[in-house]
């Protein structure tokens, strides 16, 4: 078992600093194993820390899946609109390291979007090699055309200022104008260029699935620990309360 140093553990899972892990300690709401450690220096196993009462979240890293409303956008810098990590608890941007969207989805795309502080699994499901599956939900501007479905499903289609086809894809047309789109890559904006490239404006899109891990009954602005010991479902951030089931 891994003895790690309360208060950088504190500090690094985004829940103070070091002094004010201090501080906490002092006052009694950390406790190990049940017990108020002698000081905040203690080496302890993460496992056996409580705060106010709670096991510490996710200390073997973190992997959360988010409804990303639309509107929002997935960068950490000002000046392109709302971002993401403002929908998103302040101590996850305060860890170390620092959570951050497996790969992204542009502004005017809903749906599931995976966070985690994990390095090596951002490589994982964003590698064009993982041929991770990512499903879209698409609505476009006119009535769908059966010849898309080859089209897309062949490895030939060329996005605009690009050298290499597209992967095939997947298209299951669910009505004149809706369809769900499957791919195993994710070039920039590359749903709505490759339907641009056969002369279709995605007017909608959303995604919900990526990989094994499915949107289903998370609202927007919600999120859930997927890779914890706790899975927990957050309530929503008040902006986005009025979409909360009954
Ligand atoms: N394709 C797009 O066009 N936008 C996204 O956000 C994701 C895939």
């Amino acid at each position: 078992m891994k003895l790690r140093r309360l208060d950088q553990l504190l500090s690094s899972l985004g829940y103070c600093s070091r002094k004010e892990a201090a501080d906490l300690v002092k006052e009694g709401r950390v406790l190990v194993s049940g017990v108020s450690p002698k000081k905040a220096e203690s080496k302890v196993d993460a496992h056996a820390v409580t705060l106010d009462g709670s096991p510490l979240e996710a200390v073997d890293g973190l992997v959360a899946m988010f409804h990303k409303p639309l509107g929002y956008v997935c960068t950490h810098s000002d000046g392109e609109g709302p971002t993401i990590y403002e929908l998103l608890p302040q101590r996850w941007s305060n860890r170390n390291p620092a959570i951050t969207s497996v790969g992204r989805l542009d502004k005017d795309t809903s749906g599931l979007l995976l966070v985690t502080d994990v390095g090596t699994l951002v490589h994982r499901f964003t590698s064009p090699k993982s041929e991770v599956e990512k499903v879209y939900l698409v609505e476009v501007d006119r009535d769908l055309d059966e010849t898309l479905i080859s089209t897309f499903a062949s490895g030939t289609v060329m996005l605009r200022g690009e050298s290499k086809p597209c992967l095939p894809a997947q298209l299951k047309i669910t009505s004149a104008r809706s369809a769900s789109l499957t791919l195993t890559e994710g070039r920039y904006h590359q749903v709505r260029r490759m339907f641009a490239s056969q002369g279709w404006h995605v007017e909608k899109l959303h995604r919900e699935r990526f990989g094994e891990y499915l949107l289903g009954d998370l609202q927007p602005g919600q999120w859930r620990i997927v890779e914890s010991s706790s899975i927990t479902t957050h309530p929503l951030h008040p902006e986005f309360a009025d979409h909360e089931q009954e």
